[in-house]
Parts: C-alpha cells; sequence; structure tokens
C-alpha cells in the first residue's frame, strides 16, 4: 500500500469488472485516477468461488504501472507467494481466519510476505475481532477490515464494521494503513473515512455502470475525503 500515510488510497476490485473485458477494466482503472489495484484471489475453499490465479495477476501486471495488491481469500496463503512476488505484486492481504488460532503461522505468513518483498497486511473477516491481530504490532503495513462477507461483489456495506475500523486505527495507529473492503460507494467511504480507514477497495461501486464510468466513480470516491 501507499507510503503516505495521510493519503487516501483508490483500489478498484477487478473482481467486480466485466470479465470479458478485463483488459478495457484495467486500461480504464489505471487512466482514470486509481491508486493501486485490487486483486481477489480465492481457491473455490477459503471461500466457495474460485476466482482468478497467476496467469491473470502476471497479465495485469504487464498492462498496468499501477501497483498491485492481492487479496488471499485461500486456505493456505503461504504457498501463492512464490508466484505472487514473481510476477511483481506490491501488497499482499492475507486471512487471519486461515490459520484457525495458529499465531506462530500467522506470524511466519507475515513475515514470509515482507521477506520475499512485498508489503504485509492481513484481513479480518466481519465475525473476526482486532484481538486476532493484537500479535502483529510492529509486522504490519497494512490491516483490511471486510465490510461483507469475501467471497462476492455487491454486496451492502455493513456499517457495523465501522468500530473495527475505528479500534484497527486507535490500536495500530500511523504505523499502519487501514483499509476497507465491500459495499464502498461514495457514501459509505465517507463513513469508513471518518472511522480512521485511508485504504478503500470499491468493486461494483467503480464498475457497475460500465467500463466508460469507471474515471467519474473513482473520482466520487475520491471527493468523498
Ligand atoms: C469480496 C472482495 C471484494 C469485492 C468488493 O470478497 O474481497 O474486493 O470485489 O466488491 P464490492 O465493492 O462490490 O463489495
Ligand atoms: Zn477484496
Amino acid at each position: 500500500m501507499t507510503e503516505d500515510v495521510g493519503r487516501v488510497v483508490v483500489a478498484p476490485s477487478l473482481y467486480a469488472a466485466p470479465l470479458l473485458r478485463i483488459g478495457d477494466a484495467v486500461r480504464a482503472v489505471t487512466d482514470g485516477g486509481a491508486d493501486a489495484v485490487h486483486l481477489d484471489v480465492m481457491d473455490g475453499h477459503f471461500v466457495g468461488p474460485i476466482s482468478f490465479g497467476n496467469l491473470i495477476v502476471q497479465a495485469v501486471s504487464a498492462a498496468t504501472h499501477l501497483p498491485l495488491d492481492a487479496h488471499l481469500m485461500v486456505s493456505n496463503p503461504v504457498s501463492h507467494l512464490p508466484w505472487l512476488a514473481d510476477a511483481g505484486v506490491r501488497g499482499v492481504t492475507i486471512h487471519v481466519e486461515a490459520f484457525e488460532g495458529d499465531q506462530i503461522g500467522l506470524i511466519e505468513a507475515v513475515r514470509e510476505i515482507r521477506k520475499r518483498g512485498m508489503r504485509a497486511g492481513v484481513a479480518l473477516k466481519p465475525a473476526t475481532g482486532v484481538h486476532a491481530i493484537a500479535g502483529l504490532v510492529g509486522e504490519l503495513d497494512h490491516v483490511l477490515v471486510m465490510t461483507v462477507e469475501p467471497g462476492s461483489s455487491g454486496q451492502p456495506f455493513m456499517r457495523a464494521m465501522l468500530s473495527k475500523v475505528s479500534e484497527v486505527a486507535d490500536r495500530f495507529g500511523h504505523d499502519i494503513e487501514v483499509g476497507v473492503d465491500g459495499g464502498i460507494n461514495a457514501s459509505t467511504a465517507r463513513e469508513a473515512l471518518d472511522a480512521g480507514a485511508r485504504y478503500l477497495v470499491a468493486g461494483s461501486s467503480v464498475f457497475a455502470a460500465s467500463i466508460e464510468g469507471v474515471r467519474g466513480a473513482i473520482d466520487a470516491l475520491r471527493t468523498s475525503e
């Protein structure tokens, strides 16, 4: 994620883009003022759907100068790190729940991300409290608070997650970037930013209208600042 903690980062999620126009979608977010591209990698096990893997991520990487942030909704995140590093991904976010309470495994995975030269983050499903990452102070570049259940685009924003955003921001302070993912549009972005988020992942609000509407949707998110 970004080096400048004060700035709001807009990261469109390609998962919500029309799959057969993925190249147009990458161009639209690149030319439309996005700060990063959010890539949802799903394995059909940690979440039901299978989304995309190494070939698509490599192709996206070759098609944009924007930094890529991979959100791994997979049961064995560490096994995916080599190809993500090879693809030139900037940041990797792993789900705490994939470790099923294995704190050592979680810390080792976070360290492995950084060892491979990428920025390390963890994501929290709606039912997971901030206590689950209490042992990661000083180990993280970002925390992604899921504001929907992971696995699909187009779900409504879970307002009850705003207190978790504030709690993460309070506990981890300026050392990390707090992100939100799920149901983010210009209106919910405002609420998330007020609660302390700095990194906005948005899928359907960026792509729902049309590829031609991407720039306007990104602008709308940015002016929610
Ligand atoms: C959900 C993904 C999201 C998704 C967001 O599991 O992590 O990144 O694409 O889509 P919207 O913004 O439509 O909720
Ligand atoms: Zn995501």
